[in-house]
């Protein structure tokens, strides 16, 4: 096949080889303060020093300069729900309620079709503005949710994520779909969409109280009958929640057993939240690869707990974590603003997460928890050039505060603590600049 025009963009090169929380920093981040980024048909075809690689570049080739801007792999938002961003701020419940009230409300207005394809449009649009191009994405229980949103990624060329929820109970009844509803449905979209360009099926059971234990078997038997299907779900978010589910499963020893009871846990697993885990299930979930989406900002909002980093990441067996923003019952669709939300629940828990190990569940971790590092997460030579540019002066304020900086890993701290969309100065989605501020 013939080979694709070059392009370069220059900058500052950040990017991770290892992981911060069990590797020395020396030893798992790369930094060239001055680098360049060569792509070709997509993919990362050289990066390094501009000094080295610049004499070699052919003359033709246009190089985009962004200096004193950090160039480093776009982010990797591994739980959110695209139908919820219209219930963004929805005041003064917790969970439970919060579905009932205002969640199972908005979700319903997914079954028109045009509804769900401007959400959709408008959602993609809104993550490259934020710098995340790949995301683990709810639909809502109707299949033309989930083509709305793989029409609006596909359109972008971005890796997406996404599923429709199953879910057979304790909900409204205009939501809820059978086992076998849910398995014909979800069929048919898996073999239209499961990875059809750059596009993956997520199974996605909304969370053990809104499915019977059918509708869990059958959400294991799909999964068995195709290669790398994602499992989304929610696991230990809210006290309620854990001991409803604790009434609705009797049999099973917790709500994490109720999952791993239907085959639907280990590597290709996506589970938000897991804040009131035993010793026990945290044992079993490193045991068993579970993936596990930290959401913060939701976290907060619903009044859910502080999730224990300590736990999960303090010891040498680090779990299989990614970083999510859980839109509506997330605040922001940032992931610069999860990373600072992150940082204080992390505080709140004894434990002080660095700006390295931050912008590692955003990239590389995220990619490890989603089996996709051999594709995205980092600019290593032949991945998916998928990448942003992040300017460290995006407001007055944090310009003056860039003033005080010494190091590249306190930018990156500063960057996750005053940071939003406007620090994304540019996206790139596979080699091609998606999103561009608008200057002024
Ligand atoms: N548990 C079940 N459904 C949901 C949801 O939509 N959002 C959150 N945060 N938790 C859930
Ligand atoms: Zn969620």
């Amino acid at each position: 096949m013939k080979k694709g025009k070059i392009k370069a963009v220059r900058g500052s090169l950040l990017w991770f080889t290892g992981n911060p929380f069990v590797t020395a920093q020396s030893d798992c981040v790369t930094y060239e303060e001055d680098g360049l980024l060569i792509i070709q048909d997509g993919h990362i075809q050289a990066s390094g020093p501009a000094a080295s690689l610049l004499p070699a570049l052919d003359r033709d080739v246009t190089v985009e300069h962004y200096p004193d801007h950090i160039i480093m792999p776009g982010f990797i938002d591994a739980h959110t729900h695209y139908a919820q961003m219209q219930i963004i701020g929805a005041y003064g419940k917790q969970l439970l309620d919060w579905l009932n009230d205002y969640t199972f409300i908005a979700e319903q207005a997914f079954d028109d079709g045009a509804h769900a394809a401007a959400m959709a449009d408008f959602f993609c649009q809104e993550l490259l503005r934020r710098g995340t191009t790949t995301a683990a994405v709810y639909c809502t229980v109707h299949p033309q949710s989930v083509d709305a949103l793989f029409e609006a990624a596909t359109q972008r060329n971005m890796r997406m994520i996404g599923g429709k929820v199953m879910m057979d109970r304790n909900a409204p009844d205009a939501l809820l779909d059978t086992p076998q509803l849910a398995y014909d449905q979800s069929k048919a979209l898996i073999e239209r969409w499961h990875e059809k360009g750059r596009n993956h099926y997520a199974l996605t059971p909304r969370f053990a109280p809104c499915c019977s234990m059918e509708q869990l078997d059958m959400a294991g038997k799909v999964r068995g009958e195709f290669d790398r299907l994602y499992v989304q779900s929610h696991l230990s978010e809210n006290e309620a929640e854990v001991n409803w589910a604790g009434e609705l499963f009797p049999d099973r020893s917790g709500y994490l057993d109720v999952y791993n009871h239907h085959g639907l846990t280990g590597q290709y697993s996506l589970y938000g939240h897991a804040i009131h885990l035993t010793a026990a299930e945290w044992q079993d979930v490193r045991d068993r690869g579970t993936g596990i989406v930290h959401c913060p900002t939701s976290n907060l909002f619903l009044g859910s707990g502080l999730f224990n980093l300590g736990a999960a990441m303090g010891g040498p067996d680090p779990v299989n974590l990614s970083i999510g923003t859980d839109v509506g019952a997330g605040t922001s669709l940032s992931m610069l603003t999860t990373l600072g939300e992150a940082y204080k629940v992390a505080h709140l828990k004894g434990y002080s997460l660095n700006a390295f190990q931050a912008f590692y569940l955003a990239t590389l971790g995220g990619a490890r928890a989603l089996s996709l590092d051999h594709l995205i997460g980092s600019l290593d030579v032949g991945k998916e050039a998928d990448f942003i540019v992040l300017d460290k002066r995006s407001t007055p304020l944090m310009a003056k505060r860039m003033d005080r900086v010494s190091s590249i890993e306190e930018a990156l701290f500063v960057l996750m603590t005053m940071g939003d969309d406007r620090a994304i100065a540019a996206t790139y989605i596979f080699g091609q600049k998606c999103y561009a501020r608008a200057e002024g």
